[in-house]
């Protein structure tokens, strides 16, 4: 009975330990409301709704594209943002903040049967997406948004948090950097609209803010989180970030 006793209160005191290290979480760290300044449009922070049913797989394989690593990054950057598919705006009446929503624009297996796709590559410019100023997709963006839907449009991921094959030497602006900035910052950092006047896209523009780029990318406190509050890259991409700077943020 005293055992039992015992247990049940130690219980009690792992609960009550879990209850109040949540509560810790939530709160607000004042620094990084200090820092922020109000007068710029905050970056949009869609709410990251589970769904169902969710394809995880352990390591990624380079031949699948994943929803979650991949695509989703492309369209909350390039399509969600605020002003347009967002929850608050929803440009005409288009929602494209979480899979369900982007799913009614999509015919799984068929790009072409696809608004999503379509919408991409229209030839004339008032009906192509995403609109000016944000950049129309490269032909890379278009393929790889084109091959996700042959492979049945999932909802998948695969475990991008494991850094155990991560290779961070010698990191290259156009070979390593550049392409993550494209498919998850370059939507809100562009020539055309550059949020926070911050320029993405080339090399001078990424080099004047790279010393913010680590702390930014791994949500430190006094650092304005990105690509939202909500969304952080993988690990092995924010790693080849941050060592591309380390290794002096070089124009190769
Ligand atoms: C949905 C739009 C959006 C996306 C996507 C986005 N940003 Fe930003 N970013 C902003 C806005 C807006 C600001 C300025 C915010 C402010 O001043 O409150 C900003 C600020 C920043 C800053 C300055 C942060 C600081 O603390 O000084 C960095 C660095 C940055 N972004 C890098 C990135 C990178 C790298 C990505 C991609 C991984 C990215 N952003 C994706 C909108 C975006």
């Amino acid at each position: 009975m005293k055992t039992t006793l015992k247990g049940l209160s130690f219980l009690m005191l792992v609960l009550v330990s879990i209850w109040s290290c949540e509560h810790e979480v939530a709160k607000v760290n004042p620094m990084y409301a200090a820092i922020r300044d109000t007068t710029t449009t905050p970056p949009v922070v869609p709410p990251v709704t589970p769904v169902d049913p969710v394809t995880v797989v352990n390591a990624c394989s380079v031949d699948t594209v994943y929803f979650a690593s991949q695509l989703y990054p492309l369209i909350l950057s390039s399509c969600a943002m605020a002003k347009c598919h967002d929850n608050i705006t929803k440009a005409e009446g288009v929602v494209l903040t979480d899979y369900a929503n982007i799913m009614r624009y999509v015919s799984a297996g068929s790009p072409t049967n696809s608004k999503l796709y379509k919408s991409l590559i229209d030839s004339d410019p008032g009906n192509r997406m995403p609109r000016l100023p944000v950049a129309p997709f490269s032909q890379t963006q278009i393929d790889l948004v084109a091959k996700w839907i042959r492979q049945g449009a999932k909802n998948n991921s695969c475990n991008t948090s494991s850094v155990t094959n991560c290779d961070t030497l010698k990191m290259s602006f156009v070979t390593n950097v550049s392409p993550i900035l494209q498919i998850s910052c370059t939507g809100c950092h562009n020539a055309t609209s550059p949020s926070g006047n911050i320029n993405l896209t080339t090399y001078a523009g990424t080099k004047v803010i790279a010393s913010r780029l680590s702390g930014s990318l791994n949500h430190l406190a006094g650092y304005i989180a990105m690509p939202s509050s909500t969304v952080k890259l993988s690990a092995c991409d924010i790693n080849k970030i941050s060592a591309w700077v380390n290794q002096g943020a070089l124009n190769n």
